[in-house]
């Protein structure tokens, strides 16, 4: 290439360099977003881009102009950058105040937290409770690791009675025991309390044995103990329907057969009309009409006088629900297994 032409062409590489630079800035002023300053940076900064294209033409220029105009252009590179770089900072902070205009915060609106509520075995207990001080029965509590007296002695289970047996319990190695049902507080209550007294004692309580769909180790009872001057069967009867009437909200029919426990004399099954057939016969009840609910009895006489009364002046009635068992019948749960789960897909129902 001609010398004088060289340098005319040097001089246009130069000025298109200076107007992309200034094509630049102005156009940069104009953008609002982030992408459309990705797309003006290519478009000039970028392989392809303008400036690529202006500096091909430097090959043809003479050593001393095209190191000239390469410094011009990296310097003009190095500018272009630090325009970009603050135009990019602009562009965030003004899409943040964008996005916090937007935002509104309402001092009103309720936090959500995660809230709990009773366990359903709970809320029945309370429901039961309730029912029973309604007909002057007073709630009383008792340790779960009971002696053997408390457990079996006192309510006559002879050292050597068969009946033991029909426990598994869990012993502890100082010679005590987890209660392995609610009876041990009718003891604590005929010591702690004088006759006449009506009580029901709900609590937890342990058995040694194989877990399935209607055995749990560890299960809810309800105990109830009645004790006054004359205390007949059907006073006994007539307690359960109306306790299982309020709980279940409907006339719930009842029979007894006899049922075999130590502390109770006569003792008995009580059974319910099924509550899913009315006692026509289903699948529920074994094509029965009745349900095998609780059992209970008039107080043995030996059991008055562990107790510190005289069995010619004093009678009563005990029973013992499954507490577990109720809340089954409530709300027809197949498992007792799923009260102990844990299991928060099965409680949250509740
Ligand atoms: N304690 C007995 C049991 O757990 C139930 C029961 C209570 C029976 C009161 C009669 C009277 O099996």
């Amino acid at each position: 290439m001609e010398k004088a032409f060289q340098t005319l062409f040097a001089m246009s590489i130069f000025k298109q360099i200076e107007d992309l630079k200034n094509k630049a800035e102005e156009q940069i002023q104009k953008i609002q977003t982030q992408t459309e300053l990705d797309q003006l940076h290519s478009s000039i900064l970028g392989k392809k881009g303008e400036l690529t294209s202006i500096l091909k033409g430097l090959k043809d220029l003479s050593d001393q102009e095209r190191r000239e105009a390469g410094s011009a252009a990296n310097e003009t590179r190095k500018e272009m950058d630090l325009l970009f770089g603050n135009a990019k900072k602009q562009i965030e902070s003004l899409e943040i105040q964008q996005r916090i205009s937007k935002e509104k915060y309402d001092a009103l609106k309720p936090i959500e937290t995660a809230q709990g509520h009773l366990h359903p075995v709970t809320a029945v207990q309370y429901q039961v409770e309730d029912i029973f001080s309604s007909m002057g029965f007073r709630v009383m509590d008792g340790p779960e690791v009971e002696t053997d007296d408390n457990n079996f002695g006192k309510l006559n289970f002879s050292e050597d009675h068969p009946a033991r047996d029909m426990q598994d319990t869990f012993w502890t190695e100082d010679g005590n025991l987890l209660r392995t049902h609610t009876s041990s507080v009718q003891v604590r209550a005929m010591e702690k309390l004088s006759p006449p007294f009506r009580i029901i004692a709900p609590g937890r309580v342990f058995r040694y044995e194989e877990t399935d769909a209607s055995h749990e180790n560890t299960f809810y009872q309800v105990e109830g103990m009645l004790i006054d001057r004359v205390v007949s069967v059907s006073n006994l009867i007539y307690i359960m329907k109306t306790f299982l009437s309020a709980f279940f909200e409907r006339d719930v029919k009842v029979r007894l057969r006899p049922g075999y426990f130590p502390f109770v004399e006569p003792g008995f099954e009580l059974d319910i009309h099924c509550l899913l057939c009315s006692g026509k016969g289903c699948p529920v009840c074994k094509q029965s009409g009745w349900l095998e609910l609780l059992p209970c009895g008039l107080v043995h006489p030996n059991v008055i006088r562990a107790g510190g009364m005289d069995p010619s002046e004093w009678q009563g009635f005990a029973f013992g629900m499954g507490l577990m068992r109720l809340v089954m019948m409530k709300y027809s749960i197949e498992d007792i297994r799923h009260f102990l789960s844990g299991n928060l897909r099965f409680l949250k129902q509740f």
